[in-house]
């Protein structure tokens, strides 16, 4: 079968790969599912890796088989699979057991491994290809009515983890009725978390880099009821002027820096959530640090960060996925903006990946099979 793989920590090295069919009996425990993959998205965590930044090949290759956000229907199960059936439509999470104690009891999103498992990322093959054998625990069933935008299910999974530890968090207040949030970056995990705010009913604003007019990203915010800014125009710290401060502000646009913006905008007993995986080593100057812990202290606020996903925030993704779809038909569908038909065709899809807002791209993603 094809598969789409780099070479790690080697600029430029994606290509298309030959490799065995792998089999349902290749997962242990009779608890195997070979799934036919249908959809695969791109991201920026796929065009770091072929950047050679990121990314480690699985022990025994000198090849990474990139993706992880996925979606695909099952073709076979082994004997003790009892959840899910041939022809059923399925997304599989990313990050696998490693060593540490998290992992151990099945909680490898908070593993304290340096070197962790995940599939399309880190040591382990990805789904860009066009099949993929994995135990029935580590798959979510889709349901049929939502299966043409479920390949936007994991990266939206993080957002799920992200909240959920937020109103974890925020059970240290007896009570906490968060109103308003911003959301910092408005590509499509930006663009998926205004949806998550949107549907647990906060006032939601959403800053992006671009112009508002003629720009997708912000009548997609407008079109669930959310607001748009640029910060070219109006900083974070000022559009509190015009918001109130907010409950919640949920980071997702890659630049470090404006994390100190967002640190300034919370209000007392707010909580900041971090999201973006920063790779480089910007630094920043005049950051008011007095102000800001004073702020912090006197407020009672808080900030953290988090990655990947488990299975309840995949599952709780669904809902929301069915929610919106129910709330605002179509809204998720115009986040799927380019459509890369075939594996063979990897060179398109990283073109638009690397030229994402000349192509005004949202989320390119490969349809390997049809759904
Ligand atoms: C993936 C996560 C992963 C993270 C760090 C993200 O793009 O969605 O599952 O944990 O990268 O590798």
């Amino acid at each position: 079968m094809k598969a789409v793989a780099v070479i790690p920590k080697t600029v430029n090295s994606v290509h298309l790969v030959e490799m065995d069919k792998p089999k349902v009996s290749d997962v242990p425990n009779g608890r195997g599912v070979l799934v036919e993959v249908l959809r695969v998205g791109a991201c920026g965590t796929d065009r770091e890796i072929n950047n050679g930044e990121y990314g480690v090949a699985p022990a025994g290759f000198d090849f990474l088989v990139l993706g992880h956000e996925n979606l695909g229907r099952v073709a076979e199960i082994g004997e003790n699979v009892k959840e899910l059936k041939v022809g059923d439509y399925v997304v599989a999470s990313v990050r696998r057991p490693g060593k540490s104690f998290y992992d151990e009891i099945g909680e490898q999103d908070f593993t304290t491994d340096d070197q962790y498992f995940e599939r399309g990322i880190s040591q382990l093959h990805g789904y860009m290809a066009e099949f993929y054998a994995e135990s029935a625990d580590y798959l979510v069933k889709i349901p049929e009515k939502i299966v043409e935008i479920a390949v936007l299910l994991e990266p939206l999974s993080i957002i799920e983890k992200g909240l959920k530890q937020a109103s974890d968090i925020q059970e240290r207040l007896k009570i906490w009725r968060p109103k308003t949030a911003a959301v910092l970056g408005t590509g499509s995990v930006g663009l998926l978390t205004v949806m998550a705010l949107r549907m647990r009913g906060y006032e939601v604003h959403g800053f992006g880099r671009d112009k508002h007019d003629g720009y997708l990203n912000a009548e997609l915010c407008e079109a669930i009821g959310a607001t748009y800014d640029s910060t070219a125009e109006i900083t974070v710290p000022d559009s509190v002027k015009k918001y109130g401060e907010y409950d919640l502000i949920f980071e997702c646009t890659g630049y470090s820096p404006i994390v100190f913006d967002a640190m300034q905008s919370l209000n007392q007993n707010g909580v900041l959530i971090l999201s973006s995986v920063t790779g480089g080593d910007r630094k920043v100057d005049a950051v008011p640090a007095d102000k800001i812990n004073q702020q912090f202290v006197l407020g009672n606020k808080v900030m953290f960060g988090t990655v990947n996903a488990n299975r309840e925030h995949f599952e709780m993704g669904v809902k929301d996925l069915a929610l919106c779809e129910a709330m605002y038909s179509g809204w998720l569908a115009r986040m799927l903006t380019h459509k890369v038909e075939g594996l063979e065709n990897f060179e398109k899809a990283f073109e638009i990946l690397n030229n994402a807002s000349s192509y005004k791209a949202i989320k390119a993603y490969f349809e390997v099979s049809k759904i």
